[in-house]
């Protein structure tokens, strides 16, 4: 059990950032990875549509024999991680959340920005985020339509790119943030051109590496850290396998053997 894979999912090329951040610290492991690009975006789907997706790609993980699962999205986990646990008790399941109790101890002007898609910031699960961990901050929330598409499409570059975050950055700015939280795993891959638009010590956030890190945690309360030697990341996306294998490596990995998920 401890040479099986770790499975991570995202709706589309988000999640490889969170797989970076895996890379790093568990370099060991085998790593499968499901962009669900056929279904792009999930932020403005509903929840009931993606815990079906959830439950599909958790079945296929399943049958791949993995140990351990990351829901590298946001937007999935508040819409599906209860229902995953509640189904597969016997798995361990890391999923990521915006991360409001970081920046709230983070943050001097007492006002933090949110950017994420508009299902996180409508969720339940948020809601009860802001109300545990940020009582005594202010925090701004700001959704982004648009933004996953034109990373898929693999612009990080462009000007309309600029302009559609300048708008979502700029109404948190006026209000005073000097933490961001970037609650979609796709921004992060924005963190060059934020740093263009933004203060130099105007904090950026994400949770790529406490994911990692608890990743780590769960494996090592079960014994089942791996030892290597891993095996090259094997990928599955339900649009076209050779787009996915050509923004790879713009996105910072190896490119690796793609294959369609069909379902
Ligand atoms: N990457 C996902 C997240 O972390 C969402 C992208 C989408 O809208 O599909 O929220």
């Amino acid at each position: 059990m401890r040479e099986a894979p770790i499975a991570v999912f995202d709706s589309g090329v988000g999640g490889l950032s969170v797989l970076a951040e895996i890379q790093r610290l568990l370099p060991d492991e085998s790593l499968l990875y499901f962009a669900d690009c056929g279904h792009i975006p999930y932020g403005e789907k509903t929840p009931e549509f993606i815990r079906q997706r959830c439950s599909v790609m958790a079945a296929f993980f399943r049958e791949q024999g993995a140990k351990a699962l990351v829901l590298a999205c946001n937007t999935a986990t508040v819409a599906a991680v209860a229902e995953l646990r509640r189904d597969f008790p016997d798995w361990p399941i890391v999923g990521m959340e915006p991360a409001v109790k970081p920046a709230a101890a983070a943050t001097r002007s007492g006002v933090v920005g949110v950017l994420a898609t508009t299902g996180t910031l409508q969720s339940a699960k948020f809601a009860a985020l802001l109300d545990r961990f940020a009582t005594d901050v202010r925090v701004i929330t700001q959704p982004c339509p648009g933004l996953v598409e034109l990373i898929e499409s693999g612009d990080l570059h462009s000007a309309e790119l600029r302009r559609m975050l300048k708008g979502y950055v700029d109404p948190l700015l006026a209000n005073g943030c000097d933490t961001i939280i970037l609650g979609c795993t796709h921004y992060p891959f924005l963190k060059p051109m934020l740093r263009e638009m933004i203060p130099a010590d105007i904090s950026l956030i994400d949770t790529g590496a406490a994911v990692a890190r608890q990743l780590q945690r769960l494996l090592a309360e079960r014994d089942l850290l791996g030892a290597g030697p891993n095996r090259p990341v094997r990928f599955w996306t339900s649009a076209d396998p050779q787009y996915f294998q050509n923004i790879l490596p713009l996105l910072g990995q190896a490119s690796g053997k793609v294959q369609r998920f069909a379902l």
